[in-house]
């Protein structure tokens, strides 16, 4: 039997769109049939709970990689959220601010444990729970949470924009980190200007070949609609015919086929 995958979604700046990209790429399969949970591993700065409203958890994944509880105690069942069927959950960070400072100051021989934790998920949660897909939102940059994130992951999908200051720490990532692990990736350039222009994306195809030297999984256009949202919507599940969704749906489906290598 096909055995589920972990997608870690990472950048080496902040603001690129990680946290926007997991949501919905996390919705999109779940409305493709597949059982998903979405997990938050931006411990600096959790921000799914507000996304998806559900600020009233009992157990964070804090408590899971501290371990204070089972990771069952964690998952939270939004599949209402989504159409279809007892497949979209979640596993939040803890956004108290005792948290995020408890988080910030964990050494490396937690860090280690925690990468057994997630680790482990694989067998729990692919294995015996049947999910098709682990979606993880990370923090940017090579923070030790993130970094235990792409090792625990099947594929990352890197998020990036034009910035040209994000441009070069981008690179280093896709030759040097992700190569080290061994890691499959694809690239998102995110919030793209001028997209519909042929100038453009010749532009941006020629940078990914060139430059970053990695398969391309989408280029997503800047769209004021999302910002519009201020974090209220879930595109993929409540715009479904919104351009973003269709981009969304084509980026499920390669990573689905395995397409991209
Ligand atoms: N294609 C887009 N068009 C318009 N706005 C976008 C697009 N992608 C992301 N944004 C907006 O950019 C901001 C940053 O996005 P998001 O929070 O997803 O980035 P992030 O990489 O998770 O940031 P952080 O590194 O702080 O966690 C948000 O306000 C989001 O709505
Ligand atoms: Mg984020």
């Amino acid at each position: 039997m096909k055995m589920g995958k972990i997608i870690a979604v990472h950048s080496y700046k902040g603001g690129t769109g990680k946290t926007l990209l997991s949501v919905n790429l996390a919705a999109t399969f779940a409305k493709h049939g597949k059982k998903v949970c979405l997990f938050d591993l931006d411990f600096r700065a959790p921000s799914l709970f507000a996304i998806l409203k559900a600020e009233n958890s009992e157990y964070w994944l804090n408590d899971y990689l501290n371990g204070n509880c089972g990771i069952e105690k964690v998952l939270i069942d939004l599949s209402n959220r989504i159409q279809g069927k007892d497949n979209f959950h979640v596993a939040l960070a803890n956004p108290a601010t005792e948290a995020i400072r408890d988080m910030s100051a964990k050494d490396r021989k937690w860090e280690m444990r925690a990468l057994g934790k997630l680790l482990s998920l694989r067998n729990v949660l692919l294995g015996e729970q049947k999910f098709d897909y682990l979606v993880f939102d990370t923090s940017p940059g090579l923070q030790y949470s993130s970094i235990n994130a792409i090792v625990t992951a099947d594929f990352v999908v890197v998020a990036t924009t034009g910035d040209r200051s994000d441009v070069n720490g981008t690179k280093r990532m896709l030759r040097e980190m992700y190569n080290l692990f061994e890691k499959k990736t694809g690239l998102v350039i995110n919030k793209v200007l001028d997209s519909a222009s042929k100038s453009k994306k010749d532009e941006m195809n020629t940078r990914v070949k060139n430059v970053y030297q990695a398969p391309l999984l989408a280029l997503v256009p800047c769209f004021c609609e999302i910002l519009r949202a201020e974090g209220n919507l879930i595109f993929a599940q409540d715009k479904p015919t919104h351009p973003f969704t269709q981009i969304l749906d084509e980026m499920a489906k390669k990573i689905e086929a395995n397409e991209v290598n």
